[in-house]
């Protein structure tokens, strides 16, 4: 597992980067309105007439569709007395992250007060000359890592207080500092002076909890206690491969949210084969939401004998792709063209026989049924959509 770095996104809840799959696990244009657009919109309003729902959360990371889905229930009217949701993911760390980040600011307040050097630097040209200089100071402290926080938390008490001024923004953007600043620590430190935030290390249900500091969600979760006498809500979280969950799991599904990697880095969870046996744990009205479009994706869940179609935003955009075992929960059908494209090589899905291969070796596999098809391709598809319209 690699070594995460928080981002403020648009919407000012945090995003997460992991440098071990070089990627991001949130759109920087907000990791929580994400959630929303392409999760949580999308459920038809009748869903939550229901009773008692039971929610797969797949690919939980630290939990934004969860999250959203809770708000959601307890910020509209509705019956619903009883919830369960099962969250999978396996990066156990990940459920912990906020902790994580505690644990490096404690450090870092130790560091400064601790150390005679941090204590008395009176100025950032200061802190930056004896940095430079002392690369025992930098081995001994991890300075790579933690130099950005602390320069900033210098730079912030003794030029201003609490919040960013200009000038200290100046310092920051300046080339020459650099090799001293991490834009995403100077965002994650603002993000966390300007909230005061104040995290809390206990068992998994707890941590579930204090992640709703996130900006917005902090709001919506006083309601959520306020109103939890009403509803019976159970957690559970697995910190183990998804593929494993459905093949021990005794549960029957409403709803699952399936938010994993894209198929070309985590196709274990987008193959026939998988969307088959996840299949078999819905009910006859449940639903699976997801943000995924691509076309082995979709002709996967067909594979798998499900009822696709798109999901749309506000805008009327297909932002993501239902599958249901009920026909009639289809809102919008794919087009004629959607529908083209999955008969193309484009439409070839992924396949995980026993649901236990390597996600390289189901990408490999894939590419020799490519290979060997005798399918169009899918710009040769779109060459004929094309003429056909002319
Ligand atoms: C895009 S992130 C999910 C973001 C998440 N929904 C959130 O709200 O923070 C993808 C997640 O998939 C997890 N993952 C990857 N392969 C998995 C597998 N086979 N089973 C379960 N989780 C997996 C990763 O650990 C990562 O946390």
């Amino acid at each position: 597992m690699g070594k995460f770095l928080p981002y403020m996104t648009k919407d000012y809840s945090i995003g997460l980067f992991n440098d071990d799959v070089n990627d991001i696990y949130h759109s920087a244009f907000g990791a929580l309105t994400e959630a929303y657009e392409k999760f949580i919109n999308p459920i038809s309003s009748t869903f939550f007439d229901k009773e008692a729902i039971n929610l797969l959360d797949i690919c939980y990371g630290i939990g934004y569709n969860t999250k959203a889905f809770l708000q959601k229930v307890y910020s509209t009217n509705n019956s619903i007395k009883k919830i369960n949701i099962d969250c999978v993911d396996t990066d156990n760390e990940l459920i912990e992250i906020s902790p994580f980040i505690k644990t490096k600011i404690n450090f870092i307040d130790r560091l400064i007060h601790k150390n005679q050097l941090f204590k008395n630097i009176q100025n950032y040209n200061e802190a930056k000359k004896i940095l430079t200089n002392n690369s025992n100071i930098r081995n001994k402290y991890k300075i790579d890592e933690f130099i950005n926080i602390i320069l900033l938390k210098n730079l912030i008490e003794k030029l201003e207080g609490r919040n960013l001024s200009k000038e200290a923004k100046n310092i920051l953007s300046k080339n020459e500092n650099r090799t001293f600043f991490n834009k995403n620590m100077l965002f994650l430190y603002e993000f966390l002076s300007k909230n005061e935030v104040q995290l809390v290390q206990k068992d998994f249900l707890s941590t579930f909890v204090h992640n709703i500091y996130y900006k917005y969600v902090s709001k919506q979760y006083k309601l959520c206690n306020k109103l939890s006498d009403k509803v019976e809500f159970n957690i559970n979280f697995y910190p183990i491969d998804i593929r494993q969950h459905l093949k021990t799991s005794q549960h029957k599904y409403d709803i699952v949210l399936l938010d994993g990697f894209t198929p070309a880095k985590c196709p274990c969870i987008w193959s026939v084969d998988f969307l088959k046996k996840l299949s078999t744990l819905l009910n006859n009205d449940s639903v699976i939401i997801t943000y995924n479009t691509s076309a082995p994706v979709r002709n996967a869940m067909k594979q798998a004998g499900l009822n696709i179609g798109n999901t749309i935003d506000s805008n009327n955009r297909f932002i993501g792709t239902v599958a249901s075992n009920n026909m009639l929960l289809i809102e919008h059908p794919l087009s004629e063209a959607q529908e083209g494209l999955l008969n193309t090589k484009a439409g070839i899905p992924y396949r995980d026989n026993d649901l236990s291969l390597e996600n390289e070796a189901i990408i490999s596999n894939r590419t020799l049924e490519i290979e060997n098809s005798n399918l169009i391709s899918s710009s040769q598809y779109y060459k004929h959509q094309k003429e056909g319209t002319k």
